[in-house]
């Protein structure tokens, strides 16, 4: 009922899935044992992930496909529905959506939230997006604003949402983008709902820092354990130094685990090289691709294999061992949460949970699971 705010010994490093309402997943692959979007599949994933101990179900909003062979994200549930169906099949773990902002008016989205809040018994949180993407802002017929005016809005938007979850009293809205009269909404919350942001901009990161409880920041794998310690400390510094809040920091990373580091590699050969759908690099929105041409042939190949699973987060590709061995170093740089993405979700879940999990339990990174399920690894 709690899900991880009620929880009285919370994890050192919690854990979350990413893009369960996506077909296909966070992977652009052609394999046939990719993730499917089924609704029962969803429902496995979810109680999966629930069972497991996992901290966080986090869905990815997006309305345009990306193209490519595998018309990669161009299939997906919507994420504020998606969130009511997956509280109804699970107990604790913490429940998302992720919204662009302009597609839902503020009053719109505080109502939805409530329910889905209502529904989970207080495990709910959102994901608040204000867009990138031109195409998908003139599927609304709205011009996209201009960078950092995506943030006064949604400073804005924010703002209403948290009054009506907190105003006993019928109210009006004054601001710049909103004018609205005699708001009122019952029922409240549960609890306020934790808002979560992924901004990586400066402008990006300092909103997230006023208004996110969980903060999302990209680790790059080129930059010493130091740097990255320093951008993770620089975020949260800001959160408790300029607005005298504290905040997590999470970051994402997609896993590929296997026995050996034999397996793994053909595993990953056979997933992104070999099947990988490298079109979709060519259908992406500009601005998204790095100048590949411009890069040594590693580094491209790294950079395409990157685009096409876990839409740019680390890679954690090896035995068990490695895999903990990378997720201890990403808890060392102060991370409090990762979410996960894989292949495929369900069996994958299951092969972390038995033979990734114990060994984050013994290096006391997360706590004994009461009753785990323990499958053969895959
Ligand atoms: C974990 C995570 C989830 C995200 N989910 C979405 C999404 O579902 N839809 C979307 O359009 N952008 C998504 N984003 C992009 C961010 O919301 C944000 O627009 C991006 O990081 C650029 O930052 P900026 O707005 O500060 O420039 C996500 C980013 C991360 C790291």
């Amino acid at each position: 009922m709690s899900g991880e705010q009620g929880k009285e010994r919370p994890n050192k490093l919690k854990l979350g899935i990413f893009g369960a309402n996506m077909d296909g997943g966070m992977t652009a692959t052609k394999v046939k044992d990719r993730f499917r979007l089924t609704w029962p599949n969803v429902e496995r994933v979810a109680r999966a992930a629930d069972e497991a101990g996992f901290e966080a179900l986090l869905p990815m909003m997006r309305w345009k496909s990306m193209g490519g062979e595998t018309d990669f994200h161009g299939t997906s549930y919507e994420p504020f529905t998606w969130a009511a169906g997956v509280s109804s099949v699970t107990d604790n773990i913490g429940v998302y959506s992720t919204m662009h902002i302009f597609a839902v008016h503020p009053l719109m989205a505080a109502k939805h939230m409530a329910t889905i809040d209502h529904i989970s018994g207080g495990r709910y949180g959102f994901n608040l997006v204000c867009g990138w993407f031109p195409p998908e802002y003139q599927m609304f017929g709205i011009p996209m604003p201009e960078h950092d005016e995506r943030y006064a809005y949604a400073a804005e938007w924010l703002e209403v949402v948290d009054r009506l979850w907190t105003s006993d009293e019928p109210f009006d809205f004054n601001g710049k983008f909103f004018q609205l009269k005699q708001l009122q909404m019952k029922p409240k919350p549960v609890r306020r709902p934790r808002i979560m942001n992924a901004g990586a901009s400066e402008t990006g990161a300092r909103f997230a820092a006023e208004h996110a409880d969980m903060a999302f920041i990209g680790v790059l794998e080129h930059e010493s354990e130091q740097q990255k310690r320093a951008n993770v400390d620089r975020l949260r510094n800001t959160a408790r130094d300029e607005f005298g809040r504290d905040i997590e920091v999470w970051s994402g990373a997609w896993v590929l685990c296997r026995p050996t580091e034999e397996e793994a590699q053909a595993e990953y050969r056979r997933v992104l090289v070999e099947e990988g759908d490298y079109s979709i690099i060519d259908s992406m929105p500009p601005g998204v691709v790095p100048p590949l041409d411009d890069m040594p042939k590693e580094e491209a190949d790294m950079m395409r294999a990157k685009l096409l699973a876990g839409f740019g987060s680390i890679h954690l590709v090896g035995t068990p061992e490695q895999v903990a061995d990378k997720l201890e170093a990403m808890s060392a740089i102060g991370l409090d949460g990762i979410v996960l993405t894989f292949v495929d979700y369900e069996p994958e879940i299951a092969n972390f949970t038995a033979n990734v999990m114990p060994l984050l339990e013994q290096r006391g990174l997360r706590n004994l699971r009461q009753e785990a399920r323990v499958p053969d690894p895959v």
